[in-house]
């Protein structure tokens, strides 16, 4: 196959895309991790070896199709893998051309940091050396590559993006606010993805890379539908509408088994040898004299900085988490995260329900509590929460209506932790839900978009 075939009338030809920098902008749910699973799916379709940068554990389903190994500490990995064997990994994928997806959502972020600093160095330093195709893929890039500061990890990515073409090195990196993102990598991007972006400092951004005139650009980009975007190629830009993924957009579904090549598991079982190894020789990395957070997440910041969402310091009152098990509680943040990526008004509506359980309400009582348009919340149900099960949707003459459901809710997700936790622990582990998720909509309320 010589050609990524992207969606209707958009086949790129492969070589067009070794060594290449694709940035992939737009606002949030405007389709990029969409735009860049279909990417990342075509190049396994080509074989092509990569390594994807996953925050949010959303990449895991490429296994459903693909040959991908899973490393890092989300609940969907194939090995944890800790600081002491990234070095490894990175000679593994690049010299075995093993894809491989960096699941980063467990980490914080000082963790995180410094895992992708030494994954990444080894791979700029072994492609100088072995000088063949291979592409980074890194989600919410403004995160790494933050326009106006520098960090030692931020430098590394930038030669991989702008300079790695000699090496082989491609990256595509995506982000929802395109102002924060190092302008020299999206002027030098040689392949854009323009989703849909409303604030005016993201547009400006778009006027500034698109070769149109700015009105024209501000109309073309205002209108686009989700799934569609700018493409752009050198100088030249068109519209275009990105197809679906055929694999799994990973999310809430926690897990399923993707079959697995002798290859992929020779491989995995190469990586724990060379974990163990590491581990016997190395202590792992010192972080100071806390415990590692992996020990002990409730050190965890209680929300680690979002990109789309900018926390100010709310006051965050001490949550009743006493005693419940360092696993559980990382699942809790796991959402907790999670949820902070959803619009305002669904993380008020959340808070609201979470508090008042077993109250239902209607969507006008809604509206007016939360204090949004009931039009706003009937065009757009709260669907992510209730797929999740959190709130329960209700049907009545006086129309549509919603209530929390955490007790459900703790005993399906949480559901392997049910003999741990036993009745009191799982008392104890609503009343810390219902205490985090209500503190989800003090934090919102300072909540600014600042692009
Ligand atoms: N090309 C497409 N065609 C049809 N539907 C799409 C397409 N791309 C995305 N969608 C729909 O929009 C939803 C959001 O897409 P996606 O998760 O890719 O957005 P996003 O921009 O990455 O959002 P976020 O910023 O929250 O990560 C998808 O779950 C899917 O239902
Ligand atoms: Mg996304």
């Amino acid at each position: 196959m010589n050609a990524l075939n992207l969606g209707p009338g958009l086949a790129l030809p492969l070589a067009d895309v070794v060594g290449q920098c694709v940035a992939i902008l737009g606002i949030r749910g405007s389709g990029k991790s969409n735009t860049a699973g279909v990417i990342f799916e075509e190049l396994l379709a080509a074989h092509y070896p990569m390594s994807i940068v996953d925050i949010d554990g959303e990449y895991f389903g490429l296994k459903e199709k693909y040959e991908v190994l899973v490393v890092g500490s989300g609940e969907n990995v194939d090995v944890e893998l800790d600081m002491a064997a990234a070095g490894e990994v990175a000679d593994l994928s690049l010299h075995e051309g093993v894809p491989v997806i960096l699941d980063v959502s467990d980490m914080l972020a000082d963790e995180r940091e410094r895992f992708l600093l030494e994954y990444l160095t080894r791979i700029w330093a072994l492609a100088g050396k072995l000088r063949k195709p291979y592409m980074i893929g890194i989600e919410e890039c403004h995160e790494f590559i933050p326009q106006g500061v520098r960090t030692d990890l931020k430098e590394v990515i930038a030669r991989i993006a702008l300079r790695g073409r000699k090496r082989g090195l491609g990256a595509v990196v995506i982000s929802q606010r395109s102002a924060k993102v190092e302008k020299d990598v999206l002027t030098q991007a040689g392949m854009l993805f323009l989703h849909r972006v409303v604030h005016e400092a993201d547009m400006r951004v778009y006027g500034e890379l698109l070769p149109w005139r700015r009105l024209e650009a501000k109309e073309t980009v205002s209108q686009l539908g989700v799934g569609e975007c700018i493409f752009m190629s050198g100088s030249t830009a068109r519209k275009v509408k990105i197809r679906l993924r055929h694999t799994f957009h990973g999310g809430y579904t926690p897990s399923f088994r993707a079959v697995e090549s002798p290859k992929l598991r020779q491989v995995r079982s190469r990586i724990l040898d060379a974990l163990a190894r590491a581990r016997s020789v190395a202590p792992p990395v010192a972080v100071g004299p806390q415990p590692s957070p992996r020990e002990d997440p409730r050190a965890r910041p209680v929300d680690p900085p979002l990109a789309s969402a900018p926390i100010a310091d709310a006051p965050d009152p001490p949550a009743p988490d006493a005693e419940l098990p360092g696993p559980v509680l990382l699942r809790v943040d796991r959402l907790l995260r999670r949820l902070n990526r959803l619009p305002p008004v669904k993380r008020r509506l959340v808070a609201f329900l979470v508090e008042r359980e077993p109250n239902t309400y209607t969507t006008s009582e809604l509206a007016s509590w939360i204090d949004c348009a009931e039009a706003a919340l009937l065009a757009e149900p709260p669907t992510e929460l209730v797929d999740l099960g959190l709130i329960v949707q209700e049907r009545f003459a006086r129309g549509l209506a919603y209530r929390a459901a955490l007790r459900q809710y703790v005993a399906e997700a949480f559901a392997g932790f049910a003999a741990e936790l036993g009745p009191e622990g799982t008392r104890r582990l609503i009343a810390h839900l219902r205490h985090r998720l209500a503190c989800i909509s003090t934090a919102e309320r300072n909540l600014v978009h600042t692009p």
